[in-house]
């Protein structure tokens, strides 16, 4: 009696059901199991809400599939006339959850669908973080790096050394960027790879430090230099512009002997003289930086 019982409870939860994982953009058919409708009336349900998405109905003659409630389902289902059997073609994360099947015939029969829809993975990003080593490591060995995958839910991203893992991340649902150090030797002749995968499919990118660990030394140091050189030029032309101002300021100022260090209305018609020496000044001391640099 017990034995019977259990089985009872297991039918009504679902012993009956499937569990699909599939890529968004793939074909997904949900088989009734039946080679072909007889007297059998055929129900597709969707979501904690049941909606019907589909139906077959010999007796009233219906063969219909719908769009569902917020017409998520639009274009994407194909019915079997011959077996029942439900396709949802380009599938993507929003028609993921249980599908209902009742089949009712001499008997009723369900069954429940449980489908996940993981998203196409993007490819991996393996980039020389110049940042740090740059700051920190400029003198040492090492050369860092970072491994990044954008958009991504349910994954989890690692490092590997040869077989072994050396780290990993993992995100569940939010759709955010994921990116993962590694420090490793300029020498090191193990190889390297970063592997992101979902619980059904993985991506892999191999690490090729020879290529990498070259291309800050290249970018970062001419960048730095031609910052330090920028600002020191705009240095130079600012005490330069000033100095003059000031003296040519400081004679007018003698000149007229106004009581102020600076410089009075009467002096107006100096002054436009003045700006109009003061370009060519410019123009002088950043030709001389350009030689001394
Ligand atoms: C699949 O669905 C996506 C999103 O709805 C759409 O952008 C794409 O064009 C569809 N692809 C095909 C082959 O129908
Ligand atoms: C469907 O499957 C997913 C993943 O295996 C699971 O987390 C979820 O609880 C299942 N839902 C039902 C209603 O069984
Ligand atoms: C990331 O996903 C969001 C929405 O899911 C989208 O708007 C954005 O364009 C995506 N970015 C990239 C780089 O794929
Ligand atoms: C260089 O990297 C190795 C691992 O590859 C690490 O053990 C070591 O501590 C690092 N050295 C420095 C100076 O960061
Ligand atoms: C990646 O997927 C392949 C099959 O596509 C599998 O053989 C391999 O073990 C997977 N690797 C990892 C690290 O999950």
């Amino acid at each position: 009696m017990f034995a019977l019982f259990c089985l009872c409870c297991w039918s009504l939860i679902g012993v009956f059901g499937d569990s699909l994982s599939v890529m968004e953009g793939d074909s997904v058919t949900l088989y009734t199991d039946l080679t072909e409708i007889h007297e059998e009336d055929i129900l597709w349900k969707y979501g904690a809400e049941t909606s019907l998405i589909a139906e077959i109905s010999r007796a009233a003659e219906i063969f219909s599939t719908s769009d569902g409630t917020d017409g998520r389902f639009r274009n994407r289902l194909k019915l079997d006339v011959q077996t029942g059997s439900l396709t949802i073609t380009n599938i993507t994360t929003e028609h993921a959850g249980v599908y209902q099947l009742e089949i009712s015939g001499a008997k009723l029969t369900t069954k429940t669908f449980n489908v996940s829809v993981y998203a196409r993975l993007p490819t991996l990003n393996i980039t020389r973080d110049c940042s740090s080593s740059s700051s920190s490591s400029s003198s040492s060995s090492n050369c860092s790096l970072v491994c990044s995958a954008v958009n991504v839910s349910h994954v989890t991203l690692s490092w590997y050394k040869g077989n072994s893992l050396l780290s990993s991340i993992s995100v569940s649902d939010l759709s955010i960027s994921l990116s993962l150090p590694l420090e490793v030797e300029y020498q090191d002749k193990n190889t390297y790879s970063c592997v992101l995968n979902n619980p059904i499919s993985n991506q892999t990118q191999h690490l090729d430090i020879t290529q990498l660990c070259h291309t800050c030394a290249d970018q970062g140091l001419p960048l730095l230099y031609i910052v330090l050189i920028s600002a020191g030029s705009l240095l130079i032309v600012a005490v330069v512009v000033m100095g003059y101002i000031c003296r040519r300021c400081g004679k007018t100022v003698q000149t007229h002997r106004a009581a102020s260090a600076l410089c009075k209305p009467t002096t107006r018609t100096k002054m436009v003289s003045e700006q109009m020496w003061v370009p060519t000044v410019i123009t002088f001391s950043m030709e001389q930086i350009k030689r001394t640099v």
